[in-house]
């Protein structure tokens, strides 16, 4: 048998063990995605902390030791690992006093934040000699694992383990830079970069310091790949990025196309597939009753499935709303977040209780109801790496009104662009006119029925699979092993 490429994925949240968002659905799939291509054989397998979270939800595993790293003070660190498993792929949990089972995913506090990954991922690369398993690919995840990218050479520069292993640096979400774990660096005996393109203050800062390490930066979309080399949204970094650009790649996210299969779905009231859309109607009428909106087919309903923070546009969105209160529709809104933005849509459905629904809270279900008998489903997103929901919005027929922005730019197909590819309506400026026109010219063509079928049809007709995502993935982590290999040869066959 061929000797298996391994690659190690280090990350701070994986699905269905412990997720806050979209970095956790990731998780969850891009590794078992990776070791299902056949024709590459992958050993992929998942590092994360073992936080409260995965103590709730209870995997098999098993134990399979305890190992200690001494730190700078001289002091020792100990640490226990566990084994268990997601699908096919391998999962290794971490634990130390750090993490410690008790802790939440996220803290939301810099100093235990930056204690719990910073230890983490010096843990991770510690684990990987523990178990005996060399990584040709050390492949991590935003500022929370980044530093093991610097722990190669600052920690392990003279250890012939780590020698052949070459670095991915993927960003979900580039503002979250880890600011604050410097006293963390410091103690766990990280020094700063001495990259001289870096701003200073990044220099000691997680992100910045592994962006500047790794030999591959991964953006989660093409578009965000293009737009974190600019002022807009760099947040500081454009320059080094820019300058540095041919490290840098934009790959798009999948979607889990089993579970979010509107023909299997057991959780919406009704399951449906393109050619027997007047099915998908019967769950919103459901939904209109239950939440005691007016019934009636030829109403549109407006959806949004979100978390609500300031990235996400919801201020846009109210204001956008309030521009178009003379026309007819629906709107329900389900999420939870900044308490400001949540007291604003409550206030906004209790002025406008016929036309607004705020949900404020979170569940999977309610959200599968939305995507299964929404119409229109919006995302105003100020920036959006990536963005799952449009893509599960899609595959259910619920009509993507989104920003022109990262990863939504790269997935959905703007009506403006013509008919027969449109899949939703982008808007490509971040103002309350512009998206609040691009609403009404989607409410505009909801009641051309033949029109409507055909976007809809577009949008379900889409291959979100993960299948697709990996197999770029792989290729780019074959270029890095074998660099000389022209770029555009496909490496399929000598895999
Ligand atoms: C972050 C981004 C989101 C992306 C997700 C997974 O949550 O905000 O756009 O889809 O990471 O990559």
């Amino acid at each position: 048998m061929k000797k298996s490429i391994n690659i190690l994925f280090a990350v701070a949240e994986a699905a269905p063990f412990a997720k806050v968002g979209g970095l956790g659905d990731v998780a969850g799939a891009l590794p078992e995605a990776l070791n299902k291509l056949d024709e590459f054989n992958f050993d992929v397998r998942i590092f994360m902390p073992f936080h409260a979270r995965v103590h709730e939800y209870d995997p098999d595993r098993r134990k399979i030791g305890n190992f200690n790293f001494s730190l700078m003070s001289g002091d020792t660190l100990e640490c226990e690992l566990f084994i268990a498993q997601i699908g096919s792929t391998k999962v290794y949990l971490i634990d130390n006093e750090y993490i410690n089972h008790n802790s939440p995913i996220y803290h939301g506090d810099w100093r235990l934040d930056g204690l719990k990954y910073v230890s983490f991922s010096l843990m991770v690369l510690e684990a990987s000699k523990f178990i005996d398993w060399k990584p040709d690919i050390l492949h991590c995840n935003d500022w929370h694992t980044a530093l093991a990218i610097n722990a190669l050479d600052q920690h392990y520069a003279n250890d012939s383990f780590f020698k052949e292993t070459r670095t991915v640096l993927s960003i979900h979400n580039l503002p979250y830079n880890g600011w604050g774990s410097q006293e963390a660096m410091s103690q766990l005996g990280f020094s700063p970069s001495t990259d001289p393109d870096l701003p200073d203050w990044a220099k000691f800062t997680p992100l910045p310091m592994g962006i500047a390490a790794t030999d591959l930066v991964i953006a989660v979309s093409p578009g965000y790949s293009k737009e974190i080399q600019t002022p807009e949204y760099g947040c500081g970094l454009e320059n080094y990025l820019s300058k540095h650009s041919d490290k840098v790649m934009g790959i798009l996210n999948g979607l889990d196309i089993d579970s979010y299969n509107p023909e299997t779905d057991e959780i919406i009231s009704h399951s449906f597939s393109s050619d027997r859309l007047y099915q998908r109607l019967m769950n919103k009428l459901h939904l209109q009753s239950t939440l005691g909106l007016e019934v009636g087919h030829q109403i549109p309903l407006m959806t949004m499935v979100s978390r609500l923070s300031h990235q996400k546009g919801i201020d846009l969105l109210l204001d956008s709303l309030e521009q178009i209160l003379h026309l007819p529709w629906q709107f329900v809104l389900l999420g939870t977040g900044d308490p400001e933005l949540e007291e604003r849509a409550n206030n906004f459905a209790k002025s406008h209780p016929e036309k607004f629904v705020a949900l404020l809270k979170y569940d999977e279900n309610t959200a599968r109801q939305l995507y299964a008998s929404g119409d229109i489903f919006t995302m105003p997103s100020r920036y959006e790496p990536c963005g799952l929901s449009q893509m599960i919005a899609m595959r259910y027929g619920n009509i993507p009104v989104a920003s022109a922005t990262g990863g939504l730019k790269n997935s959905i197909f703007d009506y403006s662009d013509g008919l027969d590819t449109a899949t939703g309506f982008l808007s490509h400026q971040f103002s309350v006119g512009d998206f609040s026109q691009t609403l009404a010219k989607a409410l505009s063509l909801f009641t051309d029925k033949v029109i409507w079928t055909q976007i809809q049809r577009n949008a379900m007709a889409q291959d979100f699979s993960w299948h697709h995502s990996a197999i770029t993935y792989a290729q780019a982590y074959l270029n890095l092993i074998n660099p000389d290999i022209p770029e555009n040869k496909t490496l399929i066959d000598e895999a």
